[in-house]
């Protein structure tokens, strides 16, 4: 079989270093690490940068670009939206009604509204803002682990320390409770045999720390940054319940979960999850920049006129866009791919977690699962510094990787829903030709 990824230069290639040198004298140098080349364009699943080479992306941006890189049909619909109308605020235009309509169409039938913003931190905001006001109370509950985004209602429900260390306090009414992480349970708990005991220690974490304020509960669908985990079966029924139970809002963030990512349009599909709010980001506008929340009618009514809007939010080409990857995702039955592939992929990566002694773990769902590296098997040691140098070797053969994790210690298997069993196969062999020269 003929390949496609084609590394032929030193990493970064001549061009690529010229331009990392002319940017770090005048942009602050504050991203993550990232493999050393400098992307110039893609399609599909492959990225190419502007030395040339091609490599196989297993990052999807950030798992942004679901119906693939620069998909023929969404370019289409941008360049055409652009070419009409680029910006008018709130004063309606045909675009925010159509993309508006089709995102109801494709939410479960209980969240019949919706409201567009421009990032995902943005509609996390919106939406805790939704459960104060709607509540009249203050309280969150949210998990340790949980990333919702770097601005100050999102980073103060997230539960990694990251995006928080350094900036002093952080929202009173934050109170995070033990997400499970299975494999690290912080109960030291066995996941077949505990009878999910870390929901039970809820009601001890309200106890000691509400004022009697609770608003509601904020979670996503599976931790993300946190390293892909995914809680056992059950899990989100049961605190479905817990929350109902003490008349809380619901809000899941699926702003990486949802279009498709997990094999489902929306992660809460698996479980017939019925959240209030839902936060929704990256994939819906597959590269272009947009967001937004779907929400029962009767909770985001809580807000009068005036009280939600955003520069960006809703734009004509934002919106046109949205539109776009709902018909692309609906024709091209992108979620049945993800979960085909997805299981051929981790079928795969679980044979490579017995060959190799760095890999701990193997989790996930369709197309977004996490490769964690220990250094002992037994021990479960987090080995972050392999990380790095993991993900420069894929690079040097071809593959685009990432990495996240509480221990910055997994890989990212999250390619564009678009892979083909082919491009799946050469990018895991790769894959595992980089661990083996760890
Ligand atoms: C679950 C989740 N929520 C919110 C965000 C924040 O999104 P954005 O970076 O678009 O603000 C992210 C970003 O990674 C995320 O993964």
């Amino acid at each position: 079989m003929t390949k496609i990824a084609s590394v032929q230069t030193p990493l970064p290639g001549p061009r690529s270093k010229e331009l990392f040198t002319r940017w770090a004298r005048v942009e602050a140098q504050c991203t993550g690490y990232q493999a050393q080349v400098v992307w110039d364009h893609a399609s599909g699943v492959l990225v190419t940068d502007v030395d040339g080479n091609t490599f196989i992306d297993w990052t999807s941006g950030v798992l942004v670009t679901n119906v693939g890189h620069c998909h023929p049909e969404l370019v289409k619909a941008v360049q055409a939206a652009s070419a009409k109308l680029l910006n008018n605020y709130e004063c309606l235009n045909e675009p925010r009604v159509e993309a508006a309509e089709k995102l109801v169409s494709v939410l479960p039938p209980h969240l019949d509204k919706c409201f567009f913003l421009s990032t995902g931190s943005e509609a996390v905001e919106g939406a805790i803002r939704i459960m104060k006001r709607h509540s009249g109370r203050f309280e969150i509950v949210s998990f340790y682990g949980g990333f919702h985004g770097r601005t100050y209602a999102a980073l103060s429900a997230g539960g990694l320390a990251g995006p928080k260390k350094g900036y002093g306090p952080t929202l009173p009414g934050a109170i995070r409770v033990p997400f499970p992480y299975c494999y690290r349970c912080p109960f030291k708990a066995k996941p077949e045999t505990c009878g999910l005991l870390c929901l039970d220690y809820l009601d001890d974490a309200v106890r000691a720390n509400s004022t009697g304020s609770l608003a509601g509960v904020i979670v996503e669908a599976y931790l993300g940054a946190a390293g892909f985990i995914f809680p056992p079966a059950g899990w989100f029924p049961r605190l479905e319940q817990w929350l109902r139970a003490r008349g809380l809002l619901f809000t899941l963030d699926e702003v990486q979960s949802s279009y498709g990512r997990t094999g489902k349009f929306f992660a809460l599909e698996w479980e017939g999850l019925t959240p209030d709010l839902v936060c929704i980001g990256k994939g819906i506008g597959s590269g272009v920049p947009a967001s937004a929340i779907g929400a029962r009618g009767e909770v985001i009514g809580a807000l009068g006129p005036g009280e939600m809007s955003s520069t960006m939010g809703g734009n004509p080409v934002s919106c046109a866009a949205v539109s776009a990857v709902i018909d692309i995702m609906r024709r091209e039955k992108l979620e049945e791919n993800a979960l085909r592939i997805g299981a051929l992929m981790k079928a795969r990566l679980l044979a490579i977690q017995e060959r190799c002694p760095y890999v701990g773990d193997v989790r996930g769902l369709g197309l977004v699962m996490g490769v964690e590296l220990v250094k002992d098997k037994q021990t479960k040691e987090p080995a972050p510094d392999l990380t790095r140098k993991l993900i420069d070797l894929a690079a040097h053969h071809g593959l685009l990787i990432g990495s996240v994790g509480t221990f910055g210690n997994v890989i990212r298997v999250a390619p564009p829903l678009v892979i083909t069993e082919a491009q799946a196969h050469e990018s895991l062999d790769i894959f595992e030709k980089a661990l083996s020269l760890l």
